[in-house]
């Protein structure tokens, strides 16, 4: 039985107060819940505040992005090794905002992701189809392939120490989410690709849905076969909304 993962993308927003109250707010939440896992992924600049407030709390934090390098003339990045010193448990890696505006490959992601996982993080691997890829029929294609660097060439043992997001690019921020028939035949295709170099990792690997999750649609979703919890964006910085989500884990 894989326990569902609720957690927050916050991608460019928040201010010091408003961290605050929303950590505040979905805090009830997150210690009421016995089935799922709660995190919050946040921009750098609030990581510190976050870890303060989180520090003894059931609720995990995470980071959108690092580099490739732990250290040195990289000006403007943050290291795993600075985000682990931190507190973090989990980074987001290869977001399809990062592919599209900072042009990351799915080989740059597989290097992130080892990266993370040398210096003991937790990538969430973010793969998906854009709008036009399942127009022409090519989400299996596209999947598969962002699943690839991973799959043949760090080694599917790794998922064992990751967690997949499939996130539809056409349903991000977009108020229109997968129905869950759709999610669910995609995530059951990410497992069985999984499947088909380990059955045992395919049986374990959390894969998250994101894309206008809300609390509306939450229970839903997360009553089908193969989806474990969510990626959450607009919503996430509600705290009503994130309340929600939490609940409908369970
Ligand atoms: O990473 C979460 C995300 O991309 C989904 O965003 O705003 O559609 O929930 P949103």
């Amino acid at each position: 039985m894989r326990r569902k993962i609720v957690m927050g993308n916050w991608k460019l927003n928040g201010t010091k107060e408003s961290v605050e109250a929303l950590l505040t707010g979905i805090l009830p939440a997150a210690q009421a819940t016995t089935t799922a896992d709660v995190a919050v992924c946040a921009p750098d600049i609030f990581i510190d505040q976050v870890s303060r407030k989180l520090a003894d709390t059931p609720i995990a934090w995470g980071a959108e992005n690092n580099d490739v390098h732990t250290s040195g003339a990289y000006t403007g990045e943050t290291s795993p090794t600075m985000l682990k010193e931190f507190g973090c448990t989990y980074v987001l890696v290869g977001h399809s905002e990062r592919r599209q505006y900072h042009g990351e490959s799915d080989a740059s992601c597989a290097h992130k992701y080892a990266l993370l996982q040398e210096h003991g993080l937790i990538p969430v691997l973010c793969i998906g189809e854009t709008l036009e890829e399942r127009e022409s029929d090519r989400t299996n294609d596209v999947i598969r392939k962002q699943l690839a660097p991973v799959l043949n060439d760090l080694g599917v043992e790794t998922l064992k120490n990751a967690v997949i997001a499939y996130e539809p690019v056409w349903a991000i921020g977009t108020g229109k989410a997968a129905t869950k028939e759709m999610a669910q035949e995609v995530h059951a295709f990410i497992r069985q690709l999984i499947a088909e170099k380990s059955a045992e990792v395919a049986q374990g690997v959390q894969v998250l849905y994101g894309g206008s999750v809300k609390g509306a649609n939450a229970v839903e979703l997360f009553a089908q076969e193969d989806i474990d919890g969510a990626l959450v964006g607009g919503a996430a910085l509600i705290v009503e909304e994130f309340d929600a989500i939490i609940k409908a884990a369970g």
